[in-house]
């Protein structure tokens, strides 16, 4: 654990000296469970948001069957707002349910979540310490004065509007699947798509979280990266179990190791109150004791529940099935929109509620992730062939922020101008660096931290036949490559990958 947290405080170092990561609002103090993106976190994170997307979205073959899918499927996309109309939550269940139990120590102001105060599993429990005595946890120390735990509901609230009173009540999203959930109609009558298919969204969502932590992984400000597939009830099973192992090798693809990622079933009592099953992609993140895993992404097979919610009203569970909660008066607790949800199969003759499986990831979980994953400590020769100790990011080279630097190896004989031509031509392809300070050790040593995959070198070489060197970030091979050669060979590099 100590060395976990070691290496933990080793990349926060670095996110922060290297511009990936940020507090919010740091120069006043910071505000906790808000972070900012620096220059190199930003296009990080927007590659991985953009890979999401290309891979299952813009780059899904509609017309040919994957390998492990049941059939063929369509995929779209949305971007929903973030305020939307208050009785989508209450019908949800969010408004009723998602909050977290809350328990104050009325001595010291804190606040501690009581599932953290009860479990003796919890991998957050190392967290639960008594601010006045940190070897004890709270309720441990004489002065402790503990509340009973009480509701406290995660969505952040604001309002709409002039009028600040109950009318105007609204919502940050808490996810961002109910805006998908709002608009199937729209999209079944405005597209070509009938079920088997998929709605994509990538968008901020807000948890007022009661103890935000582990760096960016319990934010109250993150993004998601969220999928509602729609399909007949009877494919259902089959489509779950494809959207687990999709997901599932989708980090493993762009890097994550195989050894630290999991998939792991709920628990009948872990499911939430939508859920008739779900699995979690889980990451052995440094933060936690050896043998723990934090959530990345949920895979979730959430049934009729959703759109069946909005259309008929809020539901609870009724034995093995759902039913509209009622009021007093026997009414529908929350209506729905009343609007029908139900798709008719022209073919079949069959009119049914879709069924949704809905693959659930976090962006700056999967961020942090790979940043854990890319932190690599070796040893590299120097010019005399010493072993010198370096630090360096092994991205893979589609989330790389950088994919090429270019060095003058010295500031004259033309050099400068000759890199600065080069990186011109690389920038109309990539997102490309110009550097000229510095020895070049030093300048290949930044770009290993920033995870670089190449450092282009023009040096007296290059003037006399037109090749340069390209230095491998891994190997720190250096090849020389012709200056025309180089967009076919970082292109041929980043196609293998
Ligand atoms: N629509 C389903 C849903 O929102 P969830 O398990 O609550 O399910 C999905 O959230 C993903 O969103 C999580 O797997 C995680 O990656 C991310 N996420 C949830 N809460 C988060 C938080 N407080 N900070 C950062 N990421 C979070």
């Amino acid at each position: 654990m100590a060395e976990n947290q070691d290496l933990m405080n080793k990349l926060m170092s670095l996110c922060k000296r290297r511009g990936f990561i940020f507090q919010s609002s740091e120069i006043y103090g910071g505000i906790g469970g808000f972070w900012d993106y620096g220059p190199l976190g930003v296009e990080l994170k927007r590659n991985i948001k953009n890979s999401w997307w290309r891979d299952m979205v813009t780059g899904h073959d509609d017309t040919t069957k994957p390998p492990d899918a049941p059939s063929p499927y369509a995929m779209v996309g949305l971007d929903c707002s973030i305020i939307m109309h208050p009785q989508v939550w209450k019908v949800s269940g969010h408004y009723d349910l998602f909050h977290d139990m809350l328990v104050d120590c009325r001595t010291c102001k804190a606040r501690f979540r009581a599932d953290q105060l009860e479990s003796s599993h919890s991998p957050e429990l190392a967290e639960g310490q008594c601010p006045h005595k940190p070897s004890k946890r709270p309720g441990e120390h004489d002065a402790c004065d503990l509340t009973p735990p009480r509701e406290f509901n995660l969505m952040f609230k604001t309002n709409v509007g002039a009028l600040v009173d109950p009318s105007s009540a609204a919502y940050l999203r808490p996810e961002t699947a109910q805006g998908i959930f709002v608009n199937f109609r729209n999209v079944l009558d405005t597209t070509r798509v009938k079920p088997p298919f998929g709605i994509a969204q990538i968008g901020k969502s807000f948890r007022n979280e009661i103890t935000p932590r582990h760096y960016t992984f319990r934010s109250r400000e993150f993004e998601q990266m969220e999928i509602e597939f729609f399909c007949h009830p009877d494919q259902s099973p089959a489509w779950y179990t494809y959207w687990r192992n999709r997901r599932y090798a989708w980090y493993t693809a762009l890097g994550l190791g195989s050894e630290r990622l999991r998939l792991r079933d709920h628990s009948p009592q872990e499911l939430s109150h939508y859920s008739c099953g779900t699995a979690d992609i889980e990451y052995a993140f440094p933060f936690l004791t050896e043998g723990e895993f934090g959530e990345l992404e949920g895979i979730a097979h959430r049934g009729d529940f959703d759109l069946r919610s909005h259309m008929q009203g809020k539901l609870v569970r009724q034995g093995d099935d759902f039913a509209v909660e009622q009021n007093e008066q026997g009414n529908p607790r929350y209506p729905g929109s009343g609007k029908d949800m139900r798709y008719f199969d022209d073919q079949t003759r069959e009119r049914y509620v879709p069924h949704v499986v809905e693959p659930s990831a976090g962006a700056d979980r999967a961020t942090l992730a790979f940043l854990c994953e890319a932190y690599t400590e070796d040893m590299i020769p120097d010019n005399q062939g010493v072993p010198q100790s370096r630090l360096v990011m092994k991205l893979h080279p589609r989330l790389a922020p950088i994919k090429v630097a270019v060095f003058p190896l010295v500031k004259r004989d033309g050099m400068p101008e000759l890199a600065q031509e080069i990186y011109r031509e690389l920038k109309r392809h990539w997102n490309v660096f110009y550097d000229q300070s510095g020895s070049v050790g030093r300048r290949y040593r930044r770009q290993d931290e920033s995870g670089t995959p190449f450092c282009v070198t023009v040096d007296s070489q290059t003037l006399t036949d037109g090749t340069v060197t390209v230095r491998d970030r891994d190997t720190t091979q250096q090849e020389r490559v012709s200056i025309q050669e180089l967009v076919t060979y970082v292109n041929a590099y980043l196609a293998r990958h």
